[in-house]
């Protein structure tokens, strides 16, 4: 109780306080026989308590409609809010579902792609094992036969090689970069008349193609020089290339394979080969092109043949490398 009274504020305390004084003064004015007194004291004390009642009604009223404001109010934050949220909701969901539809759109892709590059490497195989067997067909090496492939030709590219040897019957091939060709095309010689001379700048991979060659009993027919790479100037640029000294004897080569300098000598590393050994070629010679689908080489094949005369690439060749005929303009216009 008292704990209670100690709570009240001034304004409730000074109520009470009025409140007990006048009761007081009602029960005194009765005790003393004072009738009319308590009765208009009571009275005053009825209208007080029926004022207070008004008053705490009317605040209640107010409280109410505040609530009712507040309510509103907090009712149209909440109804904003998830508005807001839906609209998020349904935004990611959208993007969501773009991004899953991209997602798998990619996949398919990729699976297809996958599903043509197994294809396209299953009928690659294929292809290289066909000419495998026509090139064994063809040959009956006296010696196990060097692999193919890699950084040597593929046995497409071999087979056409041997092909064009076998029924254009070159006098004199030039091969830039000895290896497993320089056997297999000194195989194909031997049987057609002519003979192969090949460059090498390595002169550990020279060693190794002179002993392969001597194995398969075809030094008469073919020989590795030791060329190593010295700066050629061309238009303007330097270029590591094979020492000319190493074909100075030669002349009317009639079926050149460039197959060298290996890329990895520099940018561009087989341009020079047209422009520097355009003299030793006969008047009418085959061009073989290894390496032809890559950037450098075919940005050089495009070059040569625009400022050589007399040089176009042959028909689609099988295999990596292009075929180019040349024949000599200006011997040609002096005989006309
Ligand atoms: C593109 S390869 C020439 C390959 C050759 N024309 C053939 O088809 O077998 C260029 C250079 O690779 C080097 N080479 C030769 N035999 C090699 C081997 N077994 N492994 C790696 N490089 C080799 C040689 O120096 C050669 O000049």
């Amino acid at each position: 109780m008292m704990s209670r009274l100690r709570k009240l504020n001034r304004r409730q305390a000074t109520v009470l306080a009025a409140a007990a004084v006048l009761g007081l003064a009602v029960v005194g004015s009765a005790l003393t026989g004072q009738l009319g007194l308590a009765l208009g004291l009571l009275g005053i004390f009825l209208a007080g308590t029926v004022a207070g009642l008004l008053f705490v009604l009317h605040r209640l009223a107010q409280l109410f409609a505040l609530q009712r404001t507040h309510q509103r109010d907090v009712r149209k934050v909440l109804d904003h809010t998830q508005r807001r949220l839906l609209g998020a909701v349904e935004e990611m969901l959208l993007t969501a579902g773009d991004r899953h539809r991209e997602i798998t759109d990619k996949l398919a892709a990729q699976q297809r792609g996958s599903a043509n590059g197994v294809d396209r490497l299953l009928r690659a195989q294929t292809a290289e094992v066909e000419a495998l067997f026509q090139l064994f067909d063809g040959f009956t090496p006296r010696a196990p036969m060097p692999s193919s492939g890699g950084f040597a030709l593929n046995p497409t590219d071999l087979l056409d090689v041997l092909h064009l040897v076998q029924t254009r019957r070159p006098k004199l091939v030039l091969e830039l970069g000895s290896g497993t060709s320089t056997v297999w095309i000194a195989y194909a010689l031997q049987r057609c008349g002519g003979r192969l001379v090949s460059l090498d700048h390595d002169p550990g991979y020279a060693e190794k193609t002179r002993a392969m060659l001597a194995a398969h009993g075809l030094t008469e027919v073919a020989e590795v020089r030791d060329a190593p790479l010295r700066p050629v100037l061309l238009d303007g640029r330097s270029f590591p290339w094979y020492d000319t000294d190493a074909v100075t004897d030669l002349d009317g080569v009639d079926m050149l394979l460039i197959d060298g300098p290996p890329e990895k000598t520099g940018p561009d590393a087989r341009y020079p080969a047209m422009r520097v050994l355009e003299d030793k070629l006969a008047d009418a010679a085959t061009v073989v092109f290894d390496d032809a689908h890559r950037k450098d080489e075919q940005q050089a094949l495009r070059k040569w043949v625009e400022t050589i005369g007399g040089l176009t690439e042959e028909g689609e060749a099988p295999g990596r490398h292009a075929v180019l005929s040349y024949r000599r303009v200006v011997r040609q216009m002096a005989a006309q």
